[in-house]
């Protein structure tokens, strides 16, 4: 069986009703018929039908064995977080989400959990930061926002070789793209707010571990810290992985002709793309992805904020917002938006300069898309020659 058959077929069909879309369990409780003896749901925290549909149904389009999911991704990164305890470490790929980095340094040092960030294109680098301390290893592949790619499985043989697990944090490829845990690794995290449920509706996040036993340490966890996707928005997800793959599939061809236009545009100093063959991890990205994904970053030849704001605020069809993987494009400044929380010399190490601009390609006509850049861009040529 294909995988596209595969997913939408092991999305049940409702055993008491023959509901063809799952049905949304908005209950609280569930009846019991003596204390303790019940359907298999008590409490919707601990457990609720629909929620379990889309636990399932992740945990089988990324090969793993259990899936649960949480209130956000960054929920879903601090389930994660939380298999630590006091005195370990971890060794995170540099260019980090914004979020990630905000939540190890603000919430989890002060828990005495240490972090030392490295970057994770080459792997020696991951092999050389370990300690006896480091329990573990966390990439993001490709990352938020320069689109570096790692080499996963050689990176879950160094983590292996060295008794820590590694968890990706998969959200830019989603699982149409890439399976971490048939790379190696032990836990896939997402931010499902992205390609996942895909029309950006919502903010949800998932974990899937590779064994069950892993499995019911973050159920443990979901359970015992309470942070729980809702039954609307398990629904709503489920519901955009029913065309996930179709979705990825445009975005990355529409992605490749728009980072291929951009890398022709004079005022572009770089073109961040893993489906360029001019991008330095090209290679291990079609090793290890089907499809390269929706997001392109560039940044400019005048490297200033200014320049930037003036592209980003006059995009027609690229909305100025946040967040990616939705059918509208989006464009935005990391430096001032999604980065603002990592301090300028860190974010700069990672390649996130003041006139990085990241783009969402939407599902838009790539061609209405390009003359929407071209015009911005043209417009920005047109403000330079007038103050020279
Ligand atoms: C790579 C990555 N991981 C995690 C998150 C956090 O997800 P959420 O916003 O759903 O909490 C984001 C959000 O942008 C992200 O880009």
């Amino acid at each position: 069986m294909k995988e596209q058959t595969k997913i939408l077929h092991s999305i049940p069909v409702d055993e008491l009703t023959g509901a063809i879309s799952t049905p949304i369990y908005q209950t609280s409780t569930f009846v019991q018929q003596a204390p303790g003896v019940n359907k298999g749901f008590d409490y919707s925290r601990s457990n609720n039908p629909t929620r379990k549909v889309l636990e399932d149904l992740i945990a089988t389009l990324e090969n793993g064995s259990n899936g649960y999911a949480f209130a956000s991704g960054l929920a879903a990164i601090d389930a994660v977080v939380k298999l630590l305890k006091s005195g370990d470490e971890i060794v995170a790929v540099d260019d980090i989400y914004g979020g990630a980095f905000r939540l190890f340094t603000h919430i989890y040092e002060k828990f005495g959990i240490k972090v030392t960030y490295v970057d994770t294109t080459h792997a020696e680098n991951v092999a050389e930061a370990i300690t006896p301390k480091t329990k573990l290893i966390w990439l993001e592949s490709p990352t938020n926002p320069t689109l570096k790619i790692s080499d996963i499985a050689t990176i879950a043989k160094i983590a292996k070789a060295n008794h820590c697990l590694l968890c990706v944090d998969s959200t830019f490829a989603s699982p149409a793209s890439q399976k971490p845990i048939d790379f190696g690794a032990d836990i896939v995290i997402h931010s499902a707010t992205k390609y996942l449920a895909g029309h950006s509706d919502l903010i949800a996040g998932l974990v899937v571990t590779k064994t069950a036993e892993l499995g019911e340490k973050i159920k443990f966890i979901q359970n015992a810290s309470g942070a729980i996707l809702a039954p609307f928005d398990s629904w709503l997800v489920i519901r955009g992985i029913e065309t996930l793959s179709l979705r990825v599939r445009q975005h990355s061809e529409s992605a490749l002709a728009i980072a291929e236009f951009l890398l022709s545009q004079d005022n572009v100093k770089n073109v961040y793309y893993p489906g360029l063959p001019t991008h330095q991890n090209h290679e291990i990205a079609a090793r290890q992805q089907k499809y390269f994904g929706g997001v392109i970053s560039f940044d400019l030849k005048i490297d200033d904020k200014e320049s930037a704001t003036q592209i980003v605020s006059s995009t027609k069809y690229f909305k100025l917002a946040e967040s990616l993987g939705g059918v509208k494009s989006l464009i935005c400044l990391p430096c001032e938006m999604t980065h603002k929380s990592i301090p300028a010399e860190i974010r700069y190490q990672s390649g996130v300069t003041d006139s990085l601009i990241r783009l969402s390609v939407g599902l838009e006509d790539a061609e209405d898309l390009i003359l929407d850049l071209k015009t911005a861009i043209e417009s920005l040529s047109k403000t330079l020659t007038f103050t020279a």
